[in-house]
């Protein structure tokens, strides 16, 4: 796509002369918004870029490695993976509202990211993924659920209580631009396809109060799920998909045994912009097999519902 290339080979220039010789950090989210937007300033200021990946502990299952292993390893960008899950878990202890909870998550990963730039010695710039959307509604998600430190949480004035300058490569393009310029700088097909994800990540997708164990049901129910939408084609058709686990135990028969376990919902919605929303019309054998699936490859879970509520009235998240 020579528009893309021209934008590049734009961007990469004025980026380097803003940036001069000076040092920039960036979150790293592993959306495509962060994503492109880290890729890009690499490629214009290489080890001047320090990407910030916060682990909140509420990431989908094997998550943190597949994204700080691409972008460290494969692209060689600096990248600071934040072990945190033990400071977000233990604040969200015993929390069940779902507005608190994302307060929580929402202060914490600012405290977290400004300790881990406090560390990163001469930082003048923070970048942000912000595109062109972003720009002009400037409301929070109104780009999806991008990470930037605005719109993932909600916090503005971040970069000025720091003291840094923002630098945002993306905020003429839109979504499919970014997805494009994200193809031409090399990130696999795999990570720009894919669903959004929200910042507060699983942590809305276990309604009640967060324990570890009913993390690890979820994180698995939800992998058996997604790698079910894949095996069948559908995941591109798909605008997001994902499990819920309900706080609530059933009971169902095993074998000759009785069990007592969790349920889960399984959501999947088509969407334009995560405004209004449709519920997926999988068939039922899809259903079936995925019910299946899921209640024999993962310990914990005895009931699979299907999420058929289409947004408005719904959201599209439990929470
Ligand atoms: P709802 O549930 O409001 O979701 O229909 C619409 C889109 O926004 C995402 N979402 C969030 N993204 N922080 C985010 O970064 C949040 O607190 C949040 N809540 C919802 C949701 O995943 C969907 O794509």
């Amino acid at each position: 796509d020579w528009t893309m290339g021209a934008y590049r080979e734009e961007a990469v220039r004025s980026i380097r002369e803003q940036i001069g010789d000076k040092k920039v950090i960036c979150a790293l989210s592993g959306g495509v918004d962060s994503s492109v937007a880290a890729a890009l300033l690499h490629e214009a200021v290489g080890d001047q870029l320090t990407c910030v990946f916060v682990d909140h502990g509420l990431l989908r299952l094997n998550e943190a490695e597949e994204v700080v292993g691409m972008f460290r390893d494969h692209m060689n960008l600096q990248v600071i993976h934040a072990q945190e899950q033990d400071l977000f878990l233990g604040e969200l202890e015993g929390q069940s509202d779902p507005e608190t909870k994302r307060k929580i998550i929402g202060k914490l990963f600012i405290d977290v990211f400004q300790k881990y730039a406090d560390q990163i010695e001469g930082a003048e710039f923070l970048a942000q993924g912000t595109l062109y959307p972003d720009v002009i509604e400037s409301v929070s998600f109104s780009g999806g659920p991008s990470v930037t430190i605005k719109s993932h949480h909600n916090v503005g004035g971040l970069p000025e209580k720091m003291g840094l300058k923002l630098v945002e490569p993306l905020r003429e393009l839109f979504k499919d631009e970014v997805r494009a310029l994200g193809h031409e700088l090399g990130l696999p097909a795999s990570f720009i396809g894919r669903h959004p994800f929200p910042g507060p990540g699983l942590a809305i997708r276990c309604p009640g109060e967060i324990t570890r164990e009913k993390l690890d049901i979820l994180r698995r129910a939800d992998a058996v799920y997604i790698d079910q939408i894949r095996k069948h084609g559908l995941y591109d058709e798909i605008w997001q998909a994902f499990v819920a686990i309900l706080p609530v135990r059933t009971v169902g028969v095993m074998g000759d045994g009785r069990t007592y376990d969790y349920a889960c919902a399984l959501r999947a919605v088509t969407s334009v912009d995560g405004m209004t929303a449709d519920y997926y019309p999988f068939s039922h054998e899809f259903l079936g097999e995925t019910a299946t699936r899921i209640i024999n490859e993962v310990p914990g879970i005895n009931r699979v519902t299907y999420d058929i509520t289409s947004k408005p009235p719904g959201t599209i998240e439990w929470e």
